[in-house]
């Protein structure tokens, strides 16, 4: 069932969702070389809950912290250790937080210092995917209509989008329905109303779509040819006229 959302809960998530912006900014200005990436969620995790928030993701299903960390070959879900950055990683930084009741998700994929034009443009397509997937949530359209344009972009570009994740419904708990692949046929899936928020995730692959769940850790997911993956999320709320983008990466960006 898709719970569709009132104004003043729209509202209310876009708190969440702003909080959530900023604590993605503070992380990323400790990104640089010679920082672990239990570092960058020692960090993060202390500023949602300076700010009256909790991190959603610490003990989902088991996962030990309140971000997702993930480095070059690793799509999504890296568990933050011992790790050190290097000089031209590419890092992607995941969290939910619940403020006051409500929940947001977001993702940004960032430069570890200079990185190498290949990756440069593979993150650069996975972030407009991430906004033409956007452009299609208005109410009428449906579900396949945003995977179809996220799924078209990054493959014309040269790229494959994972098979294995997806985005989702969110706002009440962090995955709710309806689910939003990134890859699909036009005209397809659940109708799209004024009311519905969902996360837009675009999970894109440099190489080949396949992907290898850790045999150890049960989480981390990397691509399968060992090449860099990229991953941008906002949370979305439909509207009549078109998105209202709850998330924002106006404060990484700006700064
Ligand atoms: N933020 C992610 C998502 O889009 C990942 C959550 S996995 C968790 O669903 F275990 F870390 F919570
Ligand atoms: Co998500």
């Amino acid at each position: 069932m898709i719970l569709l959302k009132t104004r003043e809960e729209i509202e209310l998530i876009r708190e969440s969702a702003t909080l959530l912006s900023k604590t993605l900014a503070e992380v990323g200005r400790h990104i640089r070389p010679g920082v672990t990436t239990a570092y960058l969620n020692q960090i993060g995790e202390q500023y949602i809950r300076d700010n009256g928030a909790e991190p959603l993701c610490k003990g989902y299903e088991g996962f030990p912290a309140a971000f997702c960390v993930s480095v070059n070959d690793v799509v999504v879900h890296g568990i933050p250790g011992n790790l050190f950055l290097n000089e031209g990683d590419n890092v992607t930084l995941d969290c939910v937080i619940k403020l006051n009741g409500y929940v947001s998700d977001s993702a940004y994929t960032f430069a570890v210092g200079e990185i190498s034009p290949e990756v440069q443009r593979l993150m650069k397509t996975t972030k407009e995917a991430l906004y033409i997937g956007i452009n299609q949530c208005k109410a009428g359209n449906r579900i396949g209509d945003i995977s179809h344009a996220v799924q078209q972009h990054c493959e014309k570009n040269g790229y494959s989008v994972v098979r294995e994740l997806c985005g989702h419904g969110v706002g009440f708990k962090m995955h709710e329905s309806p689910s939003v692949p990134n890859f699909g046929v036009k005209g397809t899936g659940p109708l799209l109303k004024e009311g519905m928020v969902i996360c837009i995730e675009p999970m894109v692959c440099m190489g080949s779509k396949n992907v290898k769940f850790s045999r150890t850790d049960g989480w981390t997911c990397r691509t399968k040819d060992g090449k860099p993956a990229a991953h941008y999320e906002h949370t979305v709320a439909v509207g009549n006229n078109g998105p209202e983008i709850l998330t924002t990466f106006d404060f990484i960006e700006q700064q």
